[in-house]
């Protein structure tokens, strides 16, 4: 049994070193993490997975960004603790937090990431999207969470900057009455597929 839950201000350390673990050296160097310098993460979305002796085993985050002056949702990173590795929990955070970004009204999702994993759940080069340099173009990947949603949206992919965009995140980071409630979920069966 996993207990999923909002990431709380607490975890934030915690998160960072599941992050450390599981990605290479240097990984806030990459353009993305320019895209979040300043921005609070979209905290509804954020959620970490602790195991029945509540060790962090997996955690998701997501930030807001712009392209062609629209909202987007800037999925990542995602990572799952070594030991845990493809027993489903990525897919897990992955269509959960996907599911609540639908449930929230966002109409459109990208990534920089692996294509082989990301399109099981449905993402695609997004052709003419920018990620700040230096950016492998075949790593750029969206979703459409409403459909159509990426017709027309193209160009270069910026921070939110608009100041009730930001104030309305952090208020709500910062409240934990507006926060999810954590939820049990049993360990799925292996994987993606079911
Ligand atoms: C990538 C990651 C989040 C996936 O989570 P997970 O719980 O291990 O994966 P799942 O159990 O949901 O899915 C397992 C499947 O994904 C595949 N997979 C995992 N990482 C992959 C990758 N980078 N590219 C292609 N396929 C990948 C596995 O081979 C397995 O395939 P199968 O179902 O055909 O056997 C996790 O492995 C991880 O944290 N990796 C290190 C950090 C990282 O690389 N993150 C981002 C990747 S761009």
């Amino acid at each position: 049994m996993y207990q999923l839950c909002p990431e709380e201000p607490r975890d934030w350390h915690e998160v960072e070193a599941l992050m450390d673990l599981c990605f290479a050296p240097g990984r806030t160097a990459l353009s993305s993490y320019r895209l979040r310098d300043g921005v609070p993460p979209v905290g509804e979305l954020c959620l970490c997975l602790r195991n029945g002796e509540g060790t962090l085993t997996a955690a998701i985050r997501y930030w807001p960004v712009r392209v062609g002056g629209r909202p987007v949702l800037l999925l990542g990173p995602v990572a799952v603790h070594p030991t845990a590795q493809g027993e489903g929990l990525g897919a897990l955070l992955m269509r959960e937090s996907l599911d609540r970004a639908i449930g929230m009204g966002w109409a459109r999702v990208m990534l920089v990431g692996d294509a082989p994993y990301y399109s099981r759940f449905g993402f695609a080069r997004l052709d003419d999207v920018e990620m700040p340099p230096p950016t492998n173009p075949d790593r750029v990947l969206g979703l459409e969470l409403q459909a159509g949603a990426w017709l027309g949206v193209t160009g270069e992919v910026c921070r939110e900057t608009s100041p009730e965009t930001l104030a309305g995140l952090a208020e709500i980071n910062n409240d934990p009455h507006m926060h999810a409630e954590c939820v049990e979920i049993e360990a799925p069966l292996k994987g993606i597929h079911g």
